[in-house]
């Protein structure tokens, strides 16, 4: 018999039904049980006669929570039930896979333990209805992302992840044996992206996995996440680049809100706001004011950069002042950016750059790539680079290569700002960090 999702089960009163799913709990009665069962798409309970067959009765008061069932049975309007209103009478049960007991921890239960806990689990902590919410909505979130690329030309491409040269700085670098000679994980698609800009191919984005070996145990960072870049060709600085992102972000928030808004608000308590553009810009150097203004004080090693609790007070401002949750912070020194970078002609101390803040948080780091091969070595030399290993790279720049600039934004990052959840363990599917490499 076909299966039927719960959510649907109303267009069947009155008919046998088979619903598939996992056993969320038993009320074991004298006379009777009752089950709710679970699918995606919600819940529904079911009710049992002992006596219609005491047999089957014997089997479910043995069976575990979270054990997944096929059952079979009847639809019944109650408007006494409390879920949805509505019953199965069971008929048959049978066990695709019983739960042992007690299980690790219950995903529907009333406490939640450690997120390191229910990490060693993550299957049975992703059955719970806020991460199948969350990866719904970033299924949402990719697909309008792709959409708005789509409909201002852009071509998705997918770059190697094992690089003979490092692709940003020589630090948070993953080494692999590579046959006879060394090879690193890819901290970015930056080379190959840009490297779509020689080769003509205008506008790319590429969405995959970014490796970095940083040590570091925050609640933002992760040793490999998804990586979401983009480049785009002939642009006259990086304010081209920002005024894509800012309408790009402005879609995605709009199709999210569309289409899970509700759902969001009923389950996160989260409102989704779909942001105005333009966001602020704030140069560095004002940032700086800022800071001193409202007496932040930087650590001495972060000279020229920024750290978390800098970008806080800097989002605080943004919000008093002009009522933003987004903003670009532009115009960064030459000493806190990749060689890469183009420089400001009249600044040459300062990039054509961007970070842009959401929530409090870094997201998306972007800028005008300097495309003009002499400048360019010169910036590598200056950065203590040698020419060798990135001599395929420099070549990009040889034969025509237009200007250009992009970003790279921290997919799980960015649904930490959308849902307002503070750990990035929790919006990753499964978690990479320096001390966890299973599940
Ligand atoms: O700021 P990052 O290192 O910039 C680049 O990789 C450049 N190639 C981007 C460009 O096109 N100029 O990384 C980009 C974004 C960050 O803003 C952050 O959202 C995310 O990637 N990110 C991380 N997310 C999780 N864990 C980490 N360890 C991350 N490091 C960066």
């Amino acid at each position: 018999m076909e299966r039927t999702p719960i959510h649907r089960l109303r267009e069947f009163i009155g008919q046998k039904v088979t619903v598939q799913g996992w056993l969320q709990t038993l009320r074991d009665q004298k006379k009777m049980q009752f089950l709710i069962i679970r699918d995606r798409t919600g819940l529904v309970q079911v009710a049992f006669w002992k006596a219609n067959d005491p047999a089957l009765a014997e089997r479910i008061s043995t069976l575990g929570t979270e054990s997944a069932v096929t059952i079979t049975g009847t639809v019944i309007d109650n408007e006494i039930v409390k879920l949805n209103g509505l019953e199965i009478q069971l008929e048959s049960l049978e066990i695709v896979n019983a739960a042992e007991a007690p299980v690790p921890f219950e995903p529907f239960g009333d406490s939640l333990p450690s997120i390191d806990f229910r990490l060693d689990w993550r299957y049975l902590d992703l059955r719970r209805a806020e991460n199948l919410l969350l990866f719904t909505v970033q299924t949402t979130v990719e697909q309008a992302m792709r959409e708005y690329w789509l409909q201002h030309d852009f071509m998705e491409i997918h770059s190697p992840k094992i690089m003979g040269t490092p692709s940003e700085s020589g630090a948070e670098l993953f080494e692999v044996a590579y046959f006879e000679r060394k090879a690193y994980l890819a901290q970015s698609p930056q080379f190959y992206k840009q490297m779509a800009m020689a080769a003509g191919f205008e506008r790319v984005f590429e969405i995959g996995p970014v490796f970095r070996a940083d040590p570091s145990f925050t609640s933002r960072h992760m040793t490999e996440f998804t990586g979401v870049d983009m480049e785009m060709s002939w642009i006259d600085s990086h304010e081209d680049v920002m005024a894509f992102t800012e309408r790009w972000i402005q879609y995605v928030y709009q199709v999210v809100k569309d289409k899970h808004g509700d759902e969001i608000r009923e389950k996160l308590g989260v409102e989704i706001k779909v942001p105005t553009v333009p966001f602020p810009r704030i140069s560095m150097h004002d940032a700086y004011v800022v800071l001193k203004q409202v007496g932040y004080a930087l650590p001495p090693e972060k000279k020229g950069d920024l750290d978390p609790g800098g970008e806080r007070a800097m989002a605080d401002y943004v919000k008093k002042t002009y009522d933003h949750d987004f903003f670009f912070l532009i115009d960064w020194p030459i000493t806190v950016r990749p060689f890469y970078h183009m420089r400001h002609a009249d600044r040459p101390d300062l990039t054509k750059s961007f970070d842009l803040i959401a929530g409090g948080l870094e997201i998306a780091t972007g800028a005008q790539r300097e495309h003009r091969p002499d400048i360019l070595l010169q910036q590598a030399f200056e950065k203590g680079l040698h020419q060798e290993p990135i001599q395929f790279y420099l070549d990009f720049f040889r034969y025509g290569c237009p200007s250009h600039g992009g970003f790279g934004l921290g997919l799980s990052r960015f649904m930490m700002v959308m849902l307002g959840i503070n750990n990035i363990r929790e919006t990753v599917y499964i978690f990479r960090g320096p001390t966890r490499l299973n599940p």
